[in-house]
């Protein structure tokens, strides 16, 4: 069987969930091809070589580009600050590999537009951290809507909040850099314009505003030393899709008592259909007709579940998302997949908010495509 070198850049808390989702996919799933954990970088060289041991990679790097020049590595999976994927995973495709990306894809529409003109010219499969769209239900709202049983789609109301930079008193770190793409747009609000391209499709225009709350921060924690903030802190955006569905969609980082609260009702003219990260196995459905909602659970019927459980209703989580992630990106590869998140479909995804942030900038309705 053919061997697929997995290098991997970064150690954070996606670095994490990466090298458990390479590991969980090579014990799950019959992959066609042997997965090896080749090598990992960060530029933390004691930390790179700890996580190395601890993750089962077979050699460390201090230095980025000696991982993507190792022969052994044929993808590269980058979990580094946004500011870091452009030259990462330039370097890559002139490389020849395979690349795996963090979202958001990059810290601006030249940089997204530059990634995925060199990939395609280059002809690798390339891949972005979305994986809020691999979970199994939300292949399920998918298909509900691509049935018609919703029938024609006129409303889609989003929202991705959670309240990690809910207290002032909070630090500045690189999500709160304009240079580092950050803000809650960038950080939370990526993945729920790309769930929202995902279920309904093309968006043509949108209007918006945006809004820093709190506009200085600690330098570091506890410090009376501030840094001055630019970033959003929460955004609303007014959508219009060319199928002729209208949207909101909302993002914030401040809203006390969410976690992870990417949420959705997508309504048609015969039912409407609600999704909540927070209890990512469940989907609410309702058909014209019926008085209220019916809970749909996920079970082994559904794609992608049964290689984790053969019982419904014992819930996947958050690491099982990113493997079933993995799983696509390594079929992709392997010549057998087709529905990951590629640059393009990323760029997209960048050239929506760019959009959102222009409109709400310059207080107007903006046309997706003019951007
Ligand atoms: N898909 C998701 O659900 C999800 C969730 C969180 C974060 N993210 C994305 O993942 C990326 C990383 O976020 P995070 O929360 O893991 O950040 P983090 O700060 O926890 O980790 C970043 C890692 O990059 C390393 N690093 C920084 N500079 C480097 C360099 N020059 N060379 C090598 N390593 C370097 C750091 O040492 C650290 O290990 C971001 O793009 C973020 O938007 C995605």
């Amino acid at each position: 069987m053919r061997e697929l070198g997995i290098g991997l850049i970064g150690t954070g808390f996606m670095g994490r969930a990466h090298a458990l989702a390479f590991n969980n996919a090579r014990a799950v799933f019959e992959l066609p091809v042997q997965l090896k954990l080749a090598a990992l970088a960060d530029a933390d060289t004691e930390r790179a070589q700890r996580c190395a041991t601890a993750w089962g990679f077979a050699q460390a790097h201090g230095d980025w580009q000696a991982l993507i020049n190792d022969p052994k590595v044929d993808v590269v999976a980058i979990t580094t600050p946004n500011h870091l994927h452009y030259p990462m995973a330039m370097a890559a495709i002139a490389a020849g590999k395979a690349v795996y990306c963090e979202k958001p894809l990059a810290v601006s529409l030249e940089q997204a537009d530059a990634m995925r003109r060199a990939a395609s010219a280059a002809g690798v499969v390339t891949r972005v951290g979305y994986n809020y769209q691999h979970n199994p239900m939300i292949t399920l709202a998918r298909q509900i809507i691509a049935n018609g049983e919703l029938g024609d789609i006129i409303s889609f109301q989003g929202e991705f909040s959670e309240d990690f930079m809910a207290d002032p008193a909070s630090p500045w770190s690189w999500r709160c850099e304009v240079a580092h793409a950050g803000g809650a747009l960038a950080d939370l609000g990526s993945h729920l314009l790309s769930m929202a391209r995902y279920l309904v499709g093309d968006v043509v225009s949108v209007c918006a505003d945006s809004h820093t709350v709190h506009a200085l921060r600690p330098a570091v924690k506890g410090s009376n030393d501030f840094k001055a903030i630019a970033v959003d802190d929460q955004v609303h955006a007014l959508l219009r899709f060319a199928n002729g569905a209208r949207g909101t969609v909302s993002s914030s980082w401040l809203k006390h008592g969410y976690k992870n609260h990417l949420s959705f009702e997508i309504s048609g003219t015969k039912g409407t259909l609600a999704f909540d990260q927070e209890r990512l196995n469940e989907l609410r459905l309702c058909r014209v007709g019926q008085d209220g909602f019916q809970r749909l659970l996920a079970g082994p019927a559904l794609p992608g579940y049964a290689a984790f459980s053969p019982a419904a209703g014992h819930q996947l989580g958050y690491n099982e998302l990113k493997t079933l992630e993995v799983q696509e990106l390594i079929m992709a590869v392997a010549g057998q997949g087709a529905d990951g998140t590629d640059f393009e479909a990323a760029w997209e995804v960048e050239r929506l908010a760019t959009a959102i942030r222009m409109a709400a900038q310059e207080e107007r309705w903006v046309n997706v495509n003019s951007v």
